[in-house]
């Protein structure tokens, strides 16, 4: 592995050379996998992620993710398709495109029996980084981290959240200006995630482009600009954040209800009124629509609104859309042309 001496992960984005802007982080085109056992887990997967950009990969399990980040860092196989890490081709460059990238794979995957100290230090030593700025950069990270009181600990010894940020501290040791994370924060608690979105957020601001996965989609929501569905080995949507959760043209409702409700419902033209139970009201109405009319129609039949909730989360309203046996039925059923937003 050739060394890494770059000071600052914002080094200088070289312009594409037809004038079409920077080059992307990432560019993957019509990428393909099939495993051994015949699992075809991409099949045919393209998406670019421009530099300087928060990007989530989305997707139920066994979409494909892992597959991908696995292809993009090196560590999988391709069966075809071409992947470029700013600009530089995984195929014939490989060490080259390597040095560029960071990766949080999905599994703990460092030595239980090290310190973290240890741990940072010598994986940046693999990556060609001399001593002695590596253990400069390790105190660094691991204060960012707020690990530097376990510093020389059994990493055995460290929470489950703790163990999560040395990972991210650790593919921080070679100062890449492309971090991949895949589930960065599965199983860690609301408290110590925010804490991870924080440092995530200020690794992306100094000039790292950042794709992650996660099944949390309130994460996404709040981290990232552009994102990608991805079911069974195929991107089903993908363009940045506010334009998808634009096109979600309908939204859920929870009526909470005084009283209980009559035995047959009103009804209400363009929308879906059902009960959940005896005292709850879940409503579906078109975006547009105004809810002082369905307000009106509930007094009519002597139904008192108590209180309302939205029904779910939009971005996870837009997952369940897209994948699995929606996927044919929603009224986003069709791709958004993938126009990445310029990051600021
Ligand atoms: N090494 C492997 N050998 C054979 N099949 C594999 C291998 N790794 C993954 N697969 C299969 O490829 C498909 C995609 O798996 P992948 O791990 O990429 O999904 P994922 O989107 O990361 O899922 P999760 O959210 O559960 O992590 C699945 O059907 C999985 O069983
Ligand atoms: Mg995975």
């Amino acid at each position: 592995m050739t060394q890494n001496l770059a000071g600052t992960a914002a080094a200088a984005t070289p312009a594409a050379a037809d004038g079409a802007g920077p080059v992307p982080a990432l560019s993957v085109r019509d990428l393909r996998k099939t495993y051994d056992n015949r699992v075809e887990a991409l099949k045919g997967v393209s998406l670019d992620v421009a530099p300087g950009d928060f990007f989530a990969l989305l997707g139920p399990n066994g979409a494909g993710k892992s597959t991908l980040i696995g292809i993009v860092s090196s560590l999988v196989n391709l069966s075809a398709g071409q992947v470029r890490i700013f600009g530089t081709d995984l195929a014939t460059r490989r060490d080259d495109a390597m040095r560029l990238i960071g990766l949080v794979p999905q599994e703990l995957n460092f030595n239980m029996f090290e310190k973290p100290l240890d741990i940072l230090v010598n994986y940046a030593g693999f990556y060609g980084v001399p001593r002695s700025v590596a253990i400069e950069r390790a105190e660094e990270e691991l204060k960012r981290a707020q690990l530097w009181d376990k510093a020389g600990m059994m990493s055995r010894t460290l929470s489950g959240g703790m163990k999560r940020r040395l990972m991210i501290a650790r593919a921080m040791m070679t100062r890449p200006q492309l971090l991949i994370l895949d589930e960065p924060t599965a199983g860690v608690d609301i408290e110590i995630r925010r804490g991870m979105w924080k440092t995530l957020r200020e690794i992306n601001a100094a000039g790292t482009t950042i794709i992650l996965t996660t099944h949390y989609l309130e994460e996404a929501e709040s981290l990232c600009r552009n994102l990608a569905i991805i079911d069974h080995g195929r991107i089903v949507e993908q363009g940045p954040m506010k334009a998808l959760l634009a096109k979600l043209d309908v939204e859920g409702f929870l009526f909470d209800i005084d009283g209980v409700l009559p035995a047959t419902l009103p009804t209400i033209e363009g929308a879906t009124l059902s009960a959940t139970d005896d005292h709850t009201l879940d409503l579906e109405m078109p975006r547009e629509m105004d809810l002082n009319r369905v307000f009106a129609v509930l007094g009519q039949a002597g139904i008192r609104v108590r209180s309302m909730r939205t029904k779910s989360n939009r971005l996870e309203e837009l997952f369940v859309r897209l994948t699995s046996d929606n996927a044919d039925k929603g009224p986003l059923g069709n791709s958004v042309p993938a126009q990445p937003e310029q990051s600021a």
